[in-house]
């Protein structure tokens, strides 16, 4: 194996490491206090409030819930939500969804991860 192999290969695992961590079970009852961060504007019951209601947010297509009120970018976006492309919208909503209302994002890997476990525990 020559230098630019071993290099390849350094990242290829790298990689591999990253996302398997960033598929590590969360805390749900962590994530339920990193939650009040996002209950000022959603509520995980069918209530819309600023924000859509997040009861039922896996499998969703982003932007479509009846009643909530959505930027063009959303609406356009097309995302499905799962705890990717949660992880990824939360990670930096704006990078993610360009035109978003949203103004607060999930730096945090962990916090995401255990805030998503959090959503996964509340819906049915
Ligand atoms: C200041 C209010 C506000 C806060 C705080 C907030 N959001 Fe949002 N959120 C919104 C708005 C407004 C939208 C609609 C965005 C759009 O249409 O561009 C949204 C959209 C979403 C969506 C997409 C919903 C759908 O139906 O497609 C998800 C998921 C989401 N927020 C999760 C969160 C999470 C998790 C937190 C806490 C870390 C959070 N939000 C914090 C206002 C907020």
């Amino acid at each position: 194996m020559n230098r630019y192999m071993q290099a390849v290969a350094a990242v290829v695992l790298g990689v591999a490491t990253f996302a398997g961590s960033a598929q590590a079970e969360g805390d749900a009852a962590r994530g339920k206090s990193i939650f009040t961060r996002c209950s000022s504007c959603h509520a995980v019951t069918a209530q819309n409030k600023v924000g859509p209601s997040l009861l039922g947010i896996f499998g969703r297509t982003a932007g479509t819930l009846p009643g909530a009120k959505y930027s063009k970018g959303m609406v356009a976006s097309g995302i499905v939500w799962s705890d990717e492309t949660l992880g990824t919208f939360l990670t930096a909503p704006a990078k993610s969804v360009p035109g978003t209302t949203m103004p607060l994002g999930v730096p945090n890997a962990q916090d995401r991860d255990d805030l998503i476990a959090y959503l996964k525990s509340v819906t049915p």
